[in-house]
C-alpha cells in the first residue's frame, strides 16, 4: 500500500512549458505522451513582452485549445515570471520538457538544474518526440513558412492554415511593394529619356 495513495488530492501534475510559436507537430507528439503518464498536463505558453512573436499569446492559447481538446486530462493556460513558480502555482510536481537531439541537452539540462536549485522539490521529466520530429522547430517553421517553403507534416494542419493566413497578406504587401518601385522606377527612366 502506497504511503501516500494517490486521490483527487494529491494528483499527479506536470507542466509543460514553452513558447509554441507556433505548435508544432513535435509539441503535439510530446503532449500525447505526457498525458499519458501524468493524471494532468498544463501546457504552459510564455508571455514573454521581450520577444517579437509570430502569434499572439492569445492565437497561440486558441490552436492549442483546439489541439488538445480530445485529452481529457490536457488543459492550455498562459504564464509569465519563473516556471518552477508557476508550476508551485498550479500544484505541478514535474516540469515536463522534450529534448530532440543531443543539441538541445545541454541547454535543458541548464534550465533543469537552475530550475531545480529554485525548487528542489520540482523534477524535470524529459520525453523524446517520435524520430520523425527530431529536427522540426517553431523556428524552423517559422523561418521555412515565412520564406514561402511548405511545412506541411511539420504542424498541424490547423497550424498550416493560420500560417498562411498570417503570412500571405505580408507577401502580397511585398510583392505590390516591389511592382509599385518597380513601376515607379520604369516612369522615373523614361521621363529622364525624354527629358
Ligand atoms: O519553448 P522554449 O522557448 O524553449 O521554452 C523556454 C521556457 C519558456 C521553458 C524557458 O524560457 C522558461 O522557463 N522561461 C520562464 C522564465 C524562467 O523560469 N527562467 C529560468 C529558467 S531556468
Amino acid at each position: 500500500m502506497p504511503r501516500f495513495p494517490r486521490g483527487h488530492l494529491n494528483k499527479n501534475i506536470a507542466i509543460y512549458p514553452g513558447s509554441f510559436d507556433p505548435p508544432t507537430n513535435g509539441h503535439l507528439d510530446l503532449i500525447e505522451r505526457g498525458s499519458k503518464i501524468f493524471d494532468e498536463l498544463v501546457v504552459a505558453i510564455l508571455r514573454n513582452p521581450e520577444k517579437d512573436p509570430l502569434f499572439s499569446v492569445t492565437e497561440r492559447v486558441g490552436m492549442l485549445e483546439t489541439l488538445t481538446e480530445h485529452y481529457s486530462n490536457v488543459r492550455v493556460d498562459t504564464f509569465d515570471g519563473l516556471t518552477v513558480d508557476y508550476a508551485v502555482k498550479v500544484g505541478a510536481s514535474s516540469v515536463l520538457r522534450g529534448i530532440r537531439a543531443l543539441s538541445d541537452y545541454e541547454y535543458e539540462l541548464q534550465m533543469a538544474l537552475m530550475n531545480r536549485k529554485l525548487r528542489p522539490e520540482l523534477e524535470t521529466v524529459f520525453m523524446m518526440p517520435a524520430e520523425k520530429y527530431s529536427y522540426v522547430s517553431s523556428r524552423l517553421v517559422r523561418e521555412v513558412a515565412q520564406l514561402g517553403g511548405s511545412v506541411k507534416g511539420l504542424v498541424p494542419e490547423l497550424v498550416e492554415q493560420n500560417l498562411r493566413g498570417k503570412l500571405d497578406p505580408a507577401y502580397r504587401l511585398a510583392e505590390f511593394r516591389a511592382s509599385r518601385d518597380e513601376r515607379s522606377e520604369g516612369r522615373k527612366s523614361r521621363a529622364r529619356k525624354k527629358a
